[in-house]
């Protein structure tokens, strides 16, 4: 039988993930989407064929639902829900800071929950996800997350404990790249050059270092030590590095995105 998903709220992340999926061999038959514009919703159905239904329509057509409007919108989203959502569907939330339980205590008993922490590299098909289960999730749902997350990068498990954790690394982590590569330029700046050729310079550089993060095995210690040579450049920028203390920054930073995102999924955001 074939499985129909429909994207709740497709706005960039959502259909960061509906192009992915359909990229990744979902027919576009298969896929419903929701929006609360109508011009939004013709927008969807023109780019990608995709069929554009209610919130309740969706709850009671499709065996999985992904929600993926802004968490304070999500309450209102559920009201739609609730009274539509069989317990045996599939519940995939890809908001920010909100826990299961806000899911669960507001659907039918026993319904699974998912849920996913993507980051904005989705839209290039290269996201980080940190998936965790719900209380009454299996290991199929996860599975069935996986893979349609899996569609625009790469998945994690993790324990939902975890999320806040996760939301500081890599939730947040591109900004703290993009950051980087913005000192980085005016830098470059500073040393005399123009801004679009520091700026290239810059952004090769970084895609070289990841790529050889991700496919060489090795240690970034390692990576870095390769290019350290004794009473070299490298060295005389990483001792400054040292000196203002940025890896104790990076660490203080993180600690404050990790405080930031358990505050938010206290409920402060969410209706
Ligand atoms: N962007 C990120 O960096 C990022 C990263 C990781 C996770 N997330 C999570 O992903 C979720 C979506 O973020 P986003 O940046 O994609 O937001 P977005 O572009 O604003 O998308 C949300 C969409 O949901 C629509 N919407 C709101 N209420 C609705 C309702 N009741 N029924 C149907 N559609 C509704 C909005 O419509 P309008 O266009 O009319 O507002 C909007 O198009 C958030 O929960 C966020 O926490 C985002």
């Amino acid at each position: 039988m074939t499985q129909k998903v429909a994207v709740l709220g497709t706005g960039k992340i959502g259909e960061a993930l509906l192009s992915g999926m359909i990229r990744g061999g979902w027919a576009p038959a298969d896929l419903l989407v929701t929006a609360r514009r109508a011009e939004r919703a013709e927008e969807l159905r023109t780019r990608y064929g995709v069929t554009p239904v209610t919130n309740a329509e969706a709850a009671k057509t499709a065996d999985t639902l992904i929600l993926t409007v802004k968490p304070q919108d999500m309450g209102t989203l559920l009201d739609e829900l609730a009274p539509h959502v069989p317990a045996d569907r599939l519940v995939i939330s890809g908001a920010a800071g909100i826990p299961t339980s806000f899911f669960e205590s507001r659907l039918a008993a026993g319904t699974p929950v998912v849920r996913v922490m993507t980051n904005t590299p989705a839209l290039v098909d290269e996201a980080m996800s940190v998936i965790s289960a719900g209380s009454h999730a299996s290991e199929a749902d996860l599975a069935h997350a996986e893979e349609i997350f899996g569609a625009v990068g790469k998945t994690l498990r993790v324990p939902e404990g975890q999320q806040d954790a996760c939301t500081a690394l890599s939730g947040s982590g591109p900004a703290y790249f993009f950051y980087l590569v913005e000192a980085m330029t005016d830098a470059g700046i500073l040393l005399g050059l123009p801004r679009d050729k520091a700026h290239d310079l810059i952004v090769q550089s970084a895609i070289g270092a990841a790529t050889m993060l991700r496919d060489s095995g090795e240690h970034p210690v390692k990576l870095r030590e390769n290019v350290t040579s004794p009473a070299g450049t490298t060295i005389n920028a990483i001792r400054e590095l040292e000196n203002h203390g940025v890896r104790a920054a990076l660490i203080a930073a993180l600690e404050a995105a990790r405080d930031r995102s358990r505050e938010l999924a206290s409920g402060s955001n969410i209706k």
